[in-house]
Protein backbone atom coordinates (compact mmCIF):
# COMPACT_ATOMS: atom_id res chain seq x y z
CA UNK A 1 0.00 0.00 0.00
CA UNK A 2 1.06 3.49 -0.86
CA UNK A 3 1.14 5.56 2.24
CA UNK A 4 -0.15 9.10 2.23
CA UNK A 5 3.27 10.82 1.83
CA UNK A 6 3.69 8.35 -1.22
CA UNK A 7 0.39 9.16 -3.16
CA UNK A 8 1.21 12.91 -2.44
CA UNK A 9 4.16 12.86 -3.78
CA UNK A 10 3.24 11.02 -7.02
CA UNK A 11 0.59 13.60 -7.59
CA UNK A 12 3.02 16.13 -7.42
CA UNK A 13 5.21 14.22 -9.79
CA UNK A 14 2.45 13.91 -12.40
CA UNK A 15 1.70 17.90 -11.71
CA UNK A 16 5.67 18.43 -12.61
CA UNK A 17 4.85 16.27 -15.66
CA UNK A 18 2.15 18.60 -16.57
CA UNK A 19 4.30 21.40 -15.96
CA UNK A 20 6.98 20.47 -17.99
CA UNK A 21 4.48 20.43 -20.67
CA UNK A 22 2.83 23.64 -19.54
CA UNK A 23 5.93 25.37 -20.20
CA UNK A 24 6.42 23.89 -23.21
CA UNK A 25 2.95 26.31 -24.01
CA UNK A 26 4.24 29.38 -22.40
CA UNK A 27 2.36 28.89 -19.33
CA UNK A 28 4.89 28.48 -17.03
CA UNK A 29 4.15 30.78 -14.70
CA UNK A 30 0.73 29.72 -13.98
CA UNK A 31 2.69 25.76 -13.16
CA UNK A 32 5.28 27.19 -11.12
CA UNK A 33 1.66 29.15 -8.85
CA UNK A 34 -0.28 26.27 -8.95
CA UNK A 35 2.48 24.33 -7.59
CA UNK A 36 3.62 26.23 -5.06
CA UNK A 37 -0.34 26.72 -3.93
CA UNK A 38 -0.93 23.06 -3.97
CA UNK A 39 2.66 22.65 -1.95
CA UNK A 40 1.05 25.48 1.11
CA UNK A 41 -2.27 23.63 1.09
CA UNK A 42 -1.80 20.22 1.57
CA UNK A 43 0.86 21.44 4.51
CA UNK A 44 -1.62 23.97 5.37
CA UNK A 45 1.63 26.67 5.07
CA UNK A 46 0.75 29.93 5.82
CA UNK A 47 2.90 31.51 3.51
CA UNK A 48 5.86 31.05 0.86
CA UNK A 49 7.72 31.65 -2.27
CA UNK A 50 9.67 30.31 -5.22
CA UNK A 51 12.36 32.17 -6.34
CA UNK A 52 14.40 31.49 -9.36
CA UNK A 53 18.35 32.21 -9.42
CA UNK A 54 19.20 32.89 -12.70
CA UNK A 55 22.65 31.53 -13.66
CA UNK A 56 23.95 34.73 -14.80
CA UNK A 57 22.28 37.15 -12.32
CA UNK A 58 23.59 37.84 -8.82
CA UNK A 59 20.00 38.56 -7.57
CA UNK A 60 16.95 36.56 -7.36
CA UNK A 61 13.74 36.60 -9.61
CA UNK A 62 11.09 35.77 -7.54
CA UNK A 63 8.00 33.73 -9.91
CA UNK A 64 5.07 33.12 -7.27
CA UNK A 65 4.27 34.26 -3.66
CA UNK A 66 1.30 32.97 -1.26
CA UNK A 67 0.43 35.57 2.01
CA UNK A 68 3.63 37.62 1.27
CA UNK A 69 3.69 41.00 0.36
CA UNK A 70 4.09 41.83 -3.63
CA UNK A 71 7.79 43.02 -3.03
CA UNK A 72 8.84 39.75 -1.38
CA UNK A 73 12.38 38.53 -2.83
CA UNK A 74 12.99 40.75 -5.58
CA UNK A 75 15.67 42.12 -3.90
CA UNK A 76 17.32 39.03 -2.74
CA UNK A 77 20.79 39.12 -3.29
CA UNK A 78 22.24 35.26 -4.04
CA UNK A 79 25.82 35.84 -4.92
CA UNK A 80 28.69 33.08 -5.77
CA UNK A 81 29.53 32.75 -2.96
CA UNK A 82 25.94 32.12 -1.51
CA UNK A 83 25.21 30.24 -4.31
CA UNK A 84 28.20 27.86 -2.91
CA UNK A 85 26.99 27.74 0.71
CA UNK A 86 23.63 26.62 -0.70
CA UNK A 87 25.09 23.73 -2.76
CA UNK A 88 26.63 22.76 0.40
CA UNK A 89 23.86 22.89 2.44
CA UNK A 90 23.13 19.62 1.42
CA UNK A 91 18.97 19.97 1.28
CA UNK A 92 16.98 22.38 3.94
CA UNK A 93 17.89 25.24 5.34
CA UNK A 94 16.83 26.58 8.09
CA UNK A 95 15.99 30.48 8.18
CA UNK A 96 17.48 31.66 11.41
CA UNK A 97 20.73 28.76 11.35
CA UNK A 98 22.70 29.22 8.62
CA UNK A 99 25.28 31.16 6.68
CA UNK A 100 22.93 31.40 3.74
CA UNK A 101 19.70 32.47 5.35
CA UNK A 102 21.63 35.47 6.94
CA UNK A 103 22.61 35.95 3.40
CA UNK A 104 19.34 36.21 2.48
CA UNK A 105 18.29 37.99 5.43
CA UNK A 106 15.44 39.96 4.02
CA UNK A 107 13.60 36.69 3.52
CA UNK A 108 13.20 36.19 7.74
CA UNK A 109 11.48 40.01 7.93
CA UNK A 110 8.10 38.15 6.73
CA UNK A 111 8.43 35.05 8.82
CA UNK A 112 9.69 32.45 6.49
CA UNK A 113 10.77 29.56 8.81
CA UNK A 114 12.74 27.28 5.86
CA UNK A 115 14.37 27.60 2.51
CA UNK A 116 14.29 24.54 0.48
CA UNK A 117 17.31 24.86 -2.82
CA UNK A 118 16.28 23.82 -5.92
CA UNK A 119 19.23 22.05 -7.35
CA UNK A 120 19.34 20.86 -10.92
CA UNK A 121 22.01 19.07 -12.69
CA UNK A 122 24.80 20.58 -9.38
CA UNK A 123 23.46 24.20 -10.06
CA UNK A 124 21.69 25.82 -7.74
CA UNK A 125 18.22 26.93 -9.53
CA UNK A 126 16.22 28.69 -7.67
CA UNK A 127 15.06 28.83 -3.90
CA UNK A 128 11.22 27.95 -2.39
CA UNK A 129 10.92 29.88 0.88
CA UNK A 130 8.55 28.86 2.85
CA UNK A 131 6.44 30.42 6.36
CA UNK A 132 5.01 28.13 9.41
CA UNK A 133 2.68 25.52 9.72
CA UNK A 134 -1.25 27.49 10.52
CA UNK A 135 -1.26 24.92 13.16
CA UNK A 136 1.88 26.25 14.76
CA UNK A 137 3.09 22.76 15.05
CA UNK A 138 6.92 21.95 13.65
CA UNK A 139 7.48 20.26 10.37
CA UNK A 140 7.40 16.40 10.22
CA UNK A 141 9.80 14.08 8.63
CA UNK A 142 7.11 13.63 6.53
CA UNK A 143 6.06 16.74 5.90
CA UNK A 144 9.67 17.44 4.79
CA UNK A 145 9.48 14.42 2.61
CA UNK A 146 6.88 15.77 0.58
CA UNK A 147 8.65 19.56 0.61
CA UNK A 148 11.40 18.18 -0.96
CA UNK A 149 10.35 16.30 -3.34
CA UNK A 150 7.64 18.77 -5.02
CA UNK A 151 10.83 21.80 -4.85
CA UNK A 152 12.43 18.90 -6.62
CA UNK A 153 9.52 18.48 -9.01
CA UNK A 154 8.90 22.73 -9.71
CA UNK A 155 12.88 22.69 -9.71
CA UNK A 156 13.18 20.66 -12.81
CA UNK A 157 10.21 22.71 -14.43
CA UNK A 158 12.15 25.85 -14.10
CA UNK A 159 15.31 24.38 -15.45
CA UNK A 160 13.27 22.89 -18.51
CA UNK A 161 11.33 25.75 -19.40
CA UNK A 162 14.86 28.10 -19.18
CA UNK A 163 16.55 25.42 -21.65
CA UNK A 164 13.72 25.56 -23.77
CA UNK A 165 13.72 29.42 -23.43
CA UNK A 166 17.39 29.41 -24.58
CA UNK A 167 16.79 26.64 -27.59
CA UNK A 168 13.93 28.56 -28.76
CA UNK A 169 15.51 31.90 -28.18
CA UNK A 170 19.16 30.66 -30.16
CA UNK A 171 16.71 28.81 -33.15
CA UNK A 172 14.67 32.83 -33.88
CA UNK A 173 18.09 34.03 -33.90
CA UNK A 174 19.64 31.55 -36.29
CA UNK A 175 15.96 31.91 -38.71
CA UNK A 176 16.11 35.55 -38.46
CA UNK A 177 19.91 35.53 -39.86
CA UNK A 178 18.76 32.99 -42.27
CA UNK A 179 16.02 35.11 -43.62
CA UNK A 180 18.61 38.61 -43.62
CA UNK A 181 21.16 36.32 -45.19
CA UNK A 182 18.47 35.12 -48.08
CA UNK A 183 17.03 38.78 -48.09
CA UNK A 184 20.26 40.44 -48.49
CA UNK A 185 21.47 37.92 -51.44
CA UNK A 186 18.28 38.40 -53.12
CA UNK A 187 18.54 42.56 -52.96
CA UNK A 188 22.19 42.17 -54.09
CA UNK A 189 21.40 39.98 -56.71
CA UNK A 190 18.51 42.39 -57.88
CA UNK A 191 20.92 45.36 -57.40
CA UNK A 192 23.17 43.30 -59.80
CA UNK A 193 20.59 43.11 -62.44
CA UNK A 194 20.18 46.08 -62.67
CA UNK A 195 23.76 47.11 -62.99
CA UNK A 196 23.67 44.87 -66.27
CA UNK A 197 20.60 46.53 -67.55
CA UNK A 198 21.61 49.56 -67.64
CA UNK A 199 24.77 48.30 -69.60
CA UNK A 200 21.69 48.28 -72.33
CA UNK A 201 19.74 51.25 -73.12
CA UNK A 202 17.09 49.62 -74.78
CA UNK A 203 16.22 46.96 -72.39
CA UNK A 204 15.57 48.41 -68.72
CA UNK A 205 14.05 45.92 -66.39
CA UNK A 206 14.98 43.18 -68.73
CA UNK A 207 16.49 40.60 -66.32
CA UNK A 208 14.31 41.33 -63.47
CA UNK A 209 10.93 41.08 -65.62
CA UNK A 210 13.11 37.62 -67.23
CA UNK A 211 13.49 36.55 -63.04
CA UNK A 212 9.70 37.08 -62.52
CA UNK A 213 8.59 35.39 -66.00
CA UNK A 214 10.50 31.98 -64.67
CA UNK A 215 9.85 32.17 -61.24
CA UNK A 216 6.28 31.95 -62.29
CA UNK A 217 7.04 29.14 -64.75
CA UNK A 218 8.97 27.20 -61.90
CA UNK A 219 5.49 27.70 -59.52
CA UNK A 220 3.25 26.71 -62.12
CA UNK A 221 5.38 23.40 -62.54
CA UNK A 222 4.38 23.10 -59.06
CA UNK A 223 8.26 23.64 -57.49
CA UNK A 224 9.35 24.30 -54.28
CA UNK A 225 9.62 27.51 -52.70
CA UNK A 226 13.13 27.60 -52.81
CA UNK A 227 13.59 26.12 -56.69
CA UNK A 228 10.95 28.91 -57.15
CA UNK A 229 13.69 31.45 -55.69
CA UNK A 230 16.53 29.69 -57.02
CA UNK A 231 14.80 30.84 -60.92
CA UNK A 232 14.11 33.98 -59.87
CA UNK A 233 17.88 34.89 -59.21
CA UNK A 234 19.00 33.00 -62.41
CA UNK A 235 16.14 35.05 -64.41
CA UNK A 236 17.82 37.90 -63.02
CA UNK A 237 21.68 36.97 -63.83
CA UNK A 238 21.22 35.28 -66.87
CA UNK A 239 22.65 37.58 -69.47
CA UNK A 240 25.41 39.26 -66.53
CA UNK A 241 28.10 37.75 -69.38
CA UNK A 242 26.88 41.07 -71.27
CA UNK A 243 29.00 43.13 -69.13
CA UNK A 244 31.91 41.50 -71.13
CA UNK A 245 30.64 42.37 -74.50
CA UNK A 246 31.38 46.02 -76.06
CA UNK A 247 28.75 48.13 -75.01
CA UNK A 248 27.53 49.52 -79.08
CA UNK A 249 26.93 45.84 -80.11
CA UNK A 250 24.59 45.61 -77.49
CA UNK A 251 22.85 49.00 -78.04
CA UNK A 252 23.45 48.54 -82.42
CA UNK A 253 19.99 50.40 -83.36
CA UNK A 254 20.19 47.70 -86.53
CA UNK A 255 20.19 44.02 -87.16
CA UNK A 256 24.19 43.24 -86.16
CA UNK A 257 26.20 41.47 -88.30
CA UNK A 258 27.92 38.08 -87.92
CA UNK A 259 30.75 39.21 -86.72
CA UNK A 260 29.40 41.33 -84.09
CA UNK A 261 26.65 38.84 -83.38
CA UNK A 262 29.30 36.01 -82.88
CA UNK A 263 31.49 38.61 -79.76
CA UNK A 264 27.38 39.06 -78.31
CA UNK A 265 26.91 35.25 -78.13
CA UNK A 266 29.94 35.23 -75.94
CA UNK A 267 27.96 36.13 -73.30
CA UNK A 268 26.27 32.81 -71.85
CA UNK A 269 29.90 31.36 -71.57
CA UNK A 270 30.98 34.81 -70.16
CA UNK A 271 28.36 34.67 -67.67
CA UNK A 272 29.13 31.33 -66.70
CA UNK A 273 32.48 32.43 -65.75
CA UNK A 274 31.56 35.49 -63.93
CA UNK A 275 29.03 32.83 -61.83
CA UNK A 276 31.08 30.08 -61.03
CA UNK A 277 33.00 30.90 -58.32
CA UNK A 278 30.19 32.17 -56.28
CA UNK A 279 28.22 30.09 -54.25
CA UNK A 280 24.70 29.99 -55.15
CA UNK A 281 22.43 28.39 -51.91
CA UNK A 282 19.61 27.53 -54.61
CA UNK A 283 20.23 26.40 -57.96
CA UNK A 284 22.96 25.81 -60.03
CA UNK A 285 22.23 29.56 -61.44
CA UNK A 286 26.05 29.55 -63.44
CA UNK A 287 24.72 26.25 -65.56
CA UNK A 288 21.25 28.41 -66.49
CA UNK A 289 22.99 31.11 -67.56
CA UNK A 290 24.83 29.59 -69.71
CA UNK A 291 22.23 27.71 -71.48
CA UNK A 292 19.76 30.10 -71.86
CA UNK A 293 20.28 30.34 -75.95
CA UNK A 294 20.53 26.36 -75.97
CA UNK A 295 17.54 25.03 -78.02
CA UNK A 296 16.06 21.38 -78.08
CA UNK A 297 16.88 20.98 -81.82
CA UNK A 298 20.41 20.96 -81.29
CA UNK A 299 20.56 24.55 -83.41
CA UNK A 300 21.22 27.01 -79.99
CA UNK A 301 24.29 28.51 -78.08
CA UNK A 302 27.30 27.81 -77.45
CA UNK A 303 27.33 24.05 -76.98
CA UNK A 304 24.47 23.13 -79.48
CA UNK A 305 23.24 20.99 -76.48
CA UNK A 306 20.10 19.34 -77.53
CA UNK A 307 16.16 18.83 -75.39
CA UNK A 308 17.48 16.61 -72.14
CA UNK A 309 21.09 17.75 -72.18
CA UNK A 310 19.64 21.13 -71.27
CA UNK A 311 18.41 21.70 -67.44
CA UNK A 312 15.03 22.36 -67.12
CA UNK A 313 16.45 25.60 -65.20
CA UNK A 314 17.85 27.03 -68.62
CA UNK A 315 14.46 25.86 -70.72
CA UNK A 316 12.53 28.16 -68.10
CA UNK A 317 14.76 31.13 -68.85
CA UNK A 318 14.88 30.50 -73.00
CA UNK A 319 11.19 31.09 -72.31
CA UNK A 320 11.15 34.08 -70.25
CA UNK A 321 14.03 35.71 -71.79
CA UNK A 322 12.30 35.24 -75.19
CA UNK A 323 8.71 36.58 -73.96
CA UNK A 324 10.59 39.42 -72.80
CA UNK A 325 12.20 40.64 -75.68
CA UNK A 326 9.38 40.04 -77.75
CA UNK A 327 6.84 42.01 -75.60
CA UNK A 328 9.34 45.01 -75.31
CA UNK A 329 10.39 47.36 -77.92
CA UNK A 330 13.70 46.97 -79.16
CA UNK A 331 16.52 49.34 -81.47
CA UNK A 332 15.18 47.17 -84.14
CA UNK A 333 11.32 46.48 -84.04
CA UNK A 334 8.27 47.42 -82.46
CA UNK A 335 7.19 44.75 -79.47
CA UNK A 336 4.60 42.27 -81.10
CA UNK A 337 0.80 41.54 -80.75
CA UNK A 338 0.44 39.49 -78.13
CA UNK A 339 -1.11 36.72 -80.51
CA UNK A 340 2.00 36.91 -82.57
CA UNK A 341 3.70 36.56 -79.76
CA UNK A 342 1.80 33.26 -78.59
CA UNK A 343 1.90 32.10 -82.33
CA UNK A 344 5.94 32.30 -82.01
CA UNK A 345 6.03 29.97 -79.20
CA UNK A 346 3.41 27.33 -80.80
CA UNK A 347 5.57 27.57 -83.95
CA UNK A 348 8.61 26.77 -81.99
CA UNK A 349 7.99 24.28 -79.12
CA UNK A 350 9.76 21.01 -79.54
CA UNK A 351 12.59 22.71 -81.83
CA UNK A 352 13.35 25.79 -79.58
CA UNK A 353 11.15 25.22 -76.72
CA UNK A 354 10.59 22.46 -74.54
CA UNK A 355 6.46 21.15 -74.33
CA UNK A 356 6.37 21.02 -70.62
CA UNK A 357 7.76 24.57 -69.88
CA UNK A 358 5.18 25.97 -72.19
CA UNK A 359 2.82 24.30 -71.00
CA UNK A 360 3.49 25.82 -67.77
CA UNK A 361 4.07 29.06 -68.78
CA UNK A 362 0.23 28.67 -70.72
CA UNK A 363 -1.35 27.27 -67.62
CA UNK A 364 -0.32 30.41 -65.81
CA UNK A 365 -0.76 32.79 -68.03
CA UNK A 366 -4.64 31.62 -68.26
CA UNK A 367 -5.05 31.63 -64.79
CA UNK A 368 -4.72 34.66 -64.39
CA UNK A 369 -6.96 35.80 -66.78
CA UNK A 370 -9.39 33.72 -65.66
CA UNK A 371 -8.57 35.53 -62.29
CA UNK A 372 -7.84 31.99 -60.33
CA UNK A 373 -4.56 32.92 -59.31
CA UNK A 374 -2.70 36.53 -58.46
CA UNK A 375 -2.06 39.14 -61.22
CA UNK A 376 1.59 38.35 -61.80
CA UNK A 377 2.56 38.10 -64.81
CA UNK A 378 -0.45 40.38 -66.20
CA UNK A 379 1.23 43.33 -63.90
CA UNK A 380 4.49 42.61 -65.84
CA UNK A 381 2.74 43.24 -69.05
CA UNK A 382 0.06 45.71 -68.51
CA UNK A 383 2.50 48.19 -68.85
CA UNK A 384 3.12 47.71 -72.74
CA UNK A 385 -0.73 45.84 -73.32
CA UNK A 386 -3.97 46.81 -71.92
CA UNK A 387 -6.30 44.36 -74.53
CA UNK A 388 -5.79 40.90 -73.87
CA UNK A 389 -8.18 39.95 -77.24
CA UNK A 390 -7.50 36.53 -78.62
CA UNK A 391 -4.85 35.13 -76.05
CA UNK A 392 -7.13 32.76 -74.26
CA UNK A 393 -8.01 30.81 -77.05
CA UNK A 394 -4.64 30.10 -78.40
CA UNK A 395 -3.52 29.54 -74.99
CA UNK A 396 -6.13 27.06 -74.83
CA UNK A 397 -5.47 25.48 -78.50
CA UNK A 398 -1.17 25.00 -76.88
CA UNK A 399 -2.20 23.51 -74.00
CA UNK A 400 -4.34 21.15 -76.19
CA UNK A 401 -1.70 20.89 -78.25
CA UNK A 402 1.28 20.11 -76.14
CA UNK A 403 -0.01 19.11 -72.89
CA UNK A 404 0.43 15.62 -73.99
CA UNK A 405 4.04 15.24 -75.27
CA UNK A 406 4.49 17.05 -72.32
CA UNK A 407 3.16 14.15 -70.36
CA UNK A 408 5.30 11.73 -72.16
CA UNK A 409 8.63 13.72 -71.73
CA UNK A 410 7.90 13.98 -68.15
CA UNK A 411 7.17 9.96 -68.22
CA UNK A 412 10.25 8.67 -70.36
FE1 LIG B 1 20.92 36.32 -73.26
Amino acid sequence: MESNTQKLIHSFGALADLGQEIADSGDFMEMVRTSLHLLLGTLAIRRGAVLECPSHLETTNCLATWGLSDDYGVQCQVDSKTKEAILQSEGLIAADDSDVASALAELRTQEIELLVPMIVRGKVTGLVALGGKASGEAFTTDDLEVVSAMVRHIGVGIHTHRLLAEVKQQSEENRRLYFDLRAIYRDTVRAFAAAIDIKDKYTQGHSERVGRYSEIIARELGWGEEEVEGMAIAGYLHDVGKLVVERDIINAPYKIDAKQSSELNRHPRAGFDILSPIHHPFADIPLMAKYHHERLDGRGYPDGLIDEEIPVGAKIVSLADSFDAMTTDRPYRKKLPLTDVLEDFRQNTGTQFDPAVVCAFCRAFLNEIEGKKERRLLNLLNRNYDDLEGVTPILNQMLTEFDGAALAAASN
